[in-house]
């Protein structure tokens, strides 16, 4: 690796700085300069540095982001000066109410008529937490505890990536406040490995955030994808502010995670409009908010309103419509997967959750349902968080108290598409249907071969699909290169136009790469990304065919178990007999790729903001089918540059170094499409 740096200790400090700087690219701002390769080596030669000099060792190392030693206990900290908490208002009359209280304290206070400037935020689900940092380093995080004393978590804390170990231009005392939360993505993500590994899964993100952040081990943290919003600034001596908002944007100039979403209003009816617009499309956030936080922005008028108890007169929660409910579990249901899997699903009384009817919910796995302990015919807990889908997370308290309930529920012994007996191997997590031929099995293979993210075939929906298997149209996938117009014509539904439209559109998705097509097979544990992995790994499906496990384990995330998954699902029959048919048909079941030819052979592409017809995944298909590469940043190295609406600081960047930008259409042209 690299060599001895002639002084170590500044080979190390600069290394850390540049960590760093790359670290809030990629967890702040989202826009990487470097890509992965690249970072990995600045590490590794930091790791090597510190391990052959244990005295330049520092525990603000990024090296620690990975998670330090365990510690024995959590130590209370009596935080500097209390955390607060808020008052609540639920409508926008009490929000006026509050306006007008505020007017008449300060009259108190010899202030008429003052002009109010509101810092509006939005108020994630997480948790509160003190960051205290001494002479620009983190030495201390703790969480909220009861608002004067909290407990130490400064171990899990460094694990944060977007939580910065080092400031600049900071006084000998600073003090950050902030919310830790989970991502939307990143909780749906977690649960559904937990479940897949037989593990009990979070409720909402906020418990799996809460559970986190209190682990004695920091390595389990690390693992737990944990995001952080700074949202006060609760001390730092000497700093020239005189207002919340100005704040922020001191916290932003030192690289803390501000949420973009915050806003600055100074009219008491457009803060009503802000609030309740966040109330419409919550949906639209990766993080769970339960309502919106409206502080006063000038810290003297904070100052003079001062504090009722624990609340602060100078700000509010508007909190939204309450996201959990109870209702009646009136039977619990199993869907059957297309490899077979059973999975629960609740069949609800209608409820009104977080302002949607909700008569369905997930149950995830059978473990995880005994473990939830909820019985049908019983009152449980349903929880709707933003876009996620609904889930039961537990009997309705009075209910477990009774002395007879009904019986827990069972996976059931038959299938009940089939009516095959189901069967579950030891140590599985799912019981299962055997039955290949098992009409539900089939749709839902049929389901995800045509979906979006596989041969993405338009005018093919779950209806459609339902309807040619019943008119015995279609049974496999290959079935549907078979079609012709005059077998849709006269089904339901169809007419002439829209028959030949679907036969065009499944003619196109034979144009589908091979990356695609391998994900469409549906074999267990190959989603788009391993899908890509490996196509980009093995080139075509014959490489993959004859791959042993340990190549496949070769593929970045692809584990030892899951290769061999992989591997046993390629040699059953049945797939082997697809894959032929499908290749047969003429769909596309190798790379075709760069290098060699094309039209963009040995060029490096980088694209930005939102094109109007391609996704970015399509757009990078489509270039590294045309023998280009993709890159995340853009550097001297870069030939064309595309840009969509709304493009980053990536296309000022190109025009500084005067590298040639094209749209959407160009790209095309310059493929020959
Ligand atoms: S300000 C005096 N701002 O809400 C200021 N709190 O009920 C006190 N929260 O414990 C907090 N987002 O966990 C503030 N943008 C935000 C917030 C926020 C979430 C949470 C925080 C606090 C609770 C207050």
């Amino acid at each position: 690796m690299a060599t001895e740096a002639a002084d170590p200790a500044k080979r190390a400090r600069e290394l850390r700085e540049q960590i760093e700087y790359h670290n809030w690219r990629y967890y702040v701002l989202d826009d990487p300069e470097i890509g992965d390769a690249q970072f990995d080596a600045l590490m590794d030669e930091l790791r090597e540095l510190e391990s052959a000099h244990p005295e330049l060792a520092r525990p603000d190392s990024p090296t620690r982001r990975v998670g330090g030693e365990p510690v024995s206990a959590l130590p209370k900290v009596t935080h500097r000066e209390p955390m607060l908490s808020l008052a609540n208002v639920r409508s926008a009359d009490e929000l006026r109410a509050w306006v007008q209280r505020m007017r008449a304290h300060l009259a108190r206070e010899g202030i008429e008529d003052p002009r109010f400037e509101y810092v509006v935020e939005p108020k994630v689900d997480g948790l509160a937490i003190s960051l205290t940092y001494e002479h620009g380093r983190f030495v201390q995080g703790a969480t909220r505890g009861d608002g004067v004393t909290g407990e130490d978590v400064t171990h899990n804390l460094r694990t944060i990536r977007s939580i910065p170990m080092r400031i600049a231009d900071a006084p000998a005392l600073v003090e950050v406040r902030g919310e830790v939360y989970m991502s939307l993505s990143d909780f749906t993500a977690l649960n559904e490995r937990r479940a897949a590994a037989g593990e009990s899964t979070f409720m909402n993100p906020r418990n799996a955030a809460a559970g986190t952040i209190r682990q004695l081990d920091p390595q389990l943290a690390a693992q737990r994808p944990l995001s952080f919003w700074a949202y006060q600034l609760s001390h730092a001596e000497g700093v020239a502010i005189d207002s919340h908002w100005q704040a922020l944007a001191w916290l932003r100039e030192r690289r803390f995670p501000v949420n973009p979403e915050i806003a600055l209003i100074d009219d008491d009816e457009a803060v009503i409009e802000r609030c309740e617009g966040w109330e419409r499309e919550r949906g639209r956030l990766d993080f769970e908010i339960d309502g919106a936080v409206v502080k006063v922005s000038d810290l003297e008028l904070q100052r003079r309103l001062g504090a009722a108890g624990r609340d602060p007169r100078w700000a509010v929660a508007w909190k939204f419509a309450p996201t959990t409910a109870a209702t009646k579990l009136l039977e619990i249901r199993w869907n059957v997967g297309r490899s077979g899997d059973l999975h629960p699903y609740a069949l609800l009384e209608p409820v009104a959750v977080g302002g949607v009817r909700v008569s369905r919910a997930t149950l995830h796995n059978e473990e995880d349902l005994l473990r939830k302990d909820i019985r049908a015919g019983e009152e449980v807990i349903v929880i709707r968080a933003g876009d996620v889908i609904p889930q039961v997370i537990s009997p309705a308290p009075h209910v477990v108290e009774r002395k007879r309930r009904p019986k827990p529920p069972l996976p059931p012994t038959r299938c009940p598409y089939c009516g095959t007996p189901t069967v579950k191997e030891e140590g599985a997590v799912f019981t299962r249907c055997p039955n290949r031929d098992c009409p539900e099995r089939r749709h839902q293979l049929l389901k995800h071969f045509v979906s979006g993210g596989a041969m993405d075939i338009e005018g093919l929906g779950e209806k459609q699909l339902a309807l040619l298997q019943e008119r015995s149209l279609v049974r496999s996938p290959s079935d549907i290169y078979r079609l012709r117009a005059e077998d849709l014509e006269p089904l339901e539904g169809f007419g002439a136009l829209s028959a030949a439209k679907l036969i065009a559109a499944i003619e196109r998705s034979k144009r589908q790469p091979f990356a695609r097509v391998l994900n469409a097979l549906g074999i267990p544990e190959v989603g788009e990304k391993t899908a890509r992995d490996l196509a980009r790994r093995f080139g075509s499906i014959d490489a993959l065919l004859s791959a042993d496990p340990q190549q496949i384990a070769e593929v970045p995330g692809i584990g030892e178990k899951v290769a061999s998954g992989i591997r046993r699902a390629l040699d059953d029959e049945q797939l082997r007999a697809l894959i032929e048919e499908l290749r047969a048909l003429g769909l596309r079941l190798r790379e075709a790729r760069a290098g060699r030819g094309g039209p963009l052979a040995g060029k490096t592409l980088v694209l930005t903001g939102t094109l109007p017809q391609l996704t970015r995944e399509q757009a990078q298909e489509l270039i590294e089918g045309a023998g280009g590469r993709v890159t995340s940043a853009v550097s001297a190295k870069t030939d064309l540059v595309v840009a969509g609406a709304a493009p980053g600081s990536k296309l000022q960047k190109a025009r500084r170094l005067g590298i040639e930008v094209i749209d959407e259409e160009g790209l095309r042209r310059l493929i020959g499409e």
